[in-house]
């Protein structure tokens, strides 16, 4: 039910995009590796099993996991999960390193655009990799093992600098990625390898060179936290007008937006902790072009759009990264946003509210960019398909419930027709 004003604190934990690929590198080390600061969301439930399946041991408390991963591994990463998770492309490189072979295969998650994997592929097969695809699985064999080449990427791929960085640390030489991808998540990964053991240089610039070292020691790391789940809060403090404090949250991984955000009129300070967003008046439209970090980041798209439909003038966001973004418009219009897109730009006029109706989600940042919406919408929103929003948000209705927004969660029709 929209018209509430957030206020109060919210606690962010940590990031789901560094979590997965910090369970992936566990499997390079033998032994019990522990990782914090987990965010309780569907996607790391999905990676733990499809770790088990390769055999290591994962046990889970709140907040944190404990992955046992014997000495020797299975190779082949289950296709029923592998599909409902995109992320889990990252066992590639871990488990060519550690096995000399893996089979894992094409995989899923969002449907948000093509999201090829060549530069995984011409990657690994610079280092020495023979890649085939067969039967819905993506095959890499090293038979001798993996050596250490010079891979320039043509896009600073965040999914192909994290596994090329998890297959060259095992390697034989010097390892260098070049534009390489700089997200914060990189180096979160880079830190859990180095503490492994491993020589990595240069992690959060777009050159990274690593020397190869025979093998990598088990260990403990904290999570870095959730720049995307702290933005998603700030974008809403924003729309609705409010005051909250984002707390465990990490400002300078959210500079651009931030910056965004106090050229929409917001103040927004750093706290010890996290930093503290205030908006007293309608936002201002601003225009925004995502790019790779440290950019206007991707994920942001739905939020900025749906922030733009309520602000207060016209403005125009560009794609650059991922084609299908712009699926969510067609569900924003029906709240009655005037958004009108040409190839990958979408004008945006901005209304001084929206007007609550059915719509679904269609993949994660979508999904919790239309409770925005709905959170700014005269009278009743109904976001279906919210399993898309577990994927990546732990308890989202009762976080927005606790800062005063009215909504609640139910169960899909179906689950009482059908009992699931
Ligand atoms: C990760 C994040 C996602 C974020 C994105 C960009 C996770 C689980 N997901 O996704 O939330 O929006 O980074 O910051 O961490 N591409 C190719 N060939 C490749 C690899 C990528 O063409 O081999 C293209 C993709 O289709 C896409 C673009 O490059 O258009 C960006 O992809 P990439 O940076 O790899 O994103 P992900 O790692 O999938």
């Amino acid at each position: 039910m929209g018209g509430a004003r957030l206020a109060g604190e919210v606690r962010v934990t940590g990031a789901k995009n560094s979590v997965l690929k910090l369970m992936a590198a566990a499997l390079l080390a033998p032994g019990r590796n522990t990782i914090s600061q987990v965010p309780a969301i569907l996607d790391v439930d999905i990676m733990a099993e499809l770790v088990r399946r390769l055999g290591c041991g994962v046990t889970s408390s709140p907040g944190q996991l404990v992955i046992e991963v014997p000495d020797v591994i299975g190779d082949e990463a289950d296709y029923d999960l592998v599909r409902r998770l995109r992320a889990s492309i990252s066992v590639l490189g871990p488990l060519l390193a550690r096995c000399g072979e893996a089979r894992v295969a094409l995989p899923g998650g969002d449907n948000i655009g093509s999201r090829g994997l060549d530069l995984h592929v011409a990657g690994l097969q610079k280092l020495g990799a023979q890649m085939e695809s067969e039967h819905g699985f993506l095959i890499a064999r090293a038979p001798h093992g993996l050596t250490g080449a010079t891979v320039w990427l043509d896009f600073p791929s965040v999914g192909a600098t994290e596994n090329l960085l998890m297959a060259s640390v095992l390697a034989k030489g010097t390892t260098v990625i070049d534009n390489a991808a700089r997200e914060p998540e990189i180096i979160d990964l880079a830190r859990m390898l180095q503490s492994m053991g491993a020589k990595v240089e240069g992690a959060g610039t777009s050159t990274i060179e690593v020397q190869g070292v025979p093998g990598l020691s088990p260990t403990s790391h904290a999570t870095v936290p959730d720049r995307i789940v702290a933005g998603t809060f700030a974008m809403a403090t924003v729309m609705t007008r409010g005051d909250v404090e984002i707390l465990g949250a990490r400002p300078e991984h959210l500079e651009i937006v931030l910056d965004r955000l106090v050229g929409c009129g917001a103040a927004v300070s750093v706290l010890d902790d996290g930093f503290h967003v205030s908006m007293g008046e309608r936002p201002k439209a601003v225009d925004i072009v995502t790019l790779p970090y440290p950019g206007f980041p991707t994920d942001f798209l739905p939020f900025i759009v749906a922030l733009n439909a309520v602000a207060d003038g016209a403005a125009m966001v560009t794609e650059n990264v991922f084609e299908g973004r712009f699926k969510f418009i067609q569900e924003l219009v029906r709240l009655g946003a005037d958004v009108r897109t040409d190839g990958h730009h979408a004008i945006v006029r901005g209304r001084e509210r929206l007007s609550g109706a059915p719509v679904d989600a269609t993949d994660i940042r979508a999904g919790a960019g239309l409770v925005l919406a709905g959170l700014v919408a005269d009278g009743l929103t109904t976001v279906s398909e919210i399993h898309h929003i577990d994927r990546g948000y732990a308890g989202f209705v009762e976080q927005l419930r606790s800062l005063g927004a009215d909504v609640v969660r139910e169960p899909a029709p179906y689950a009482e027709t059908f009992g699931g």
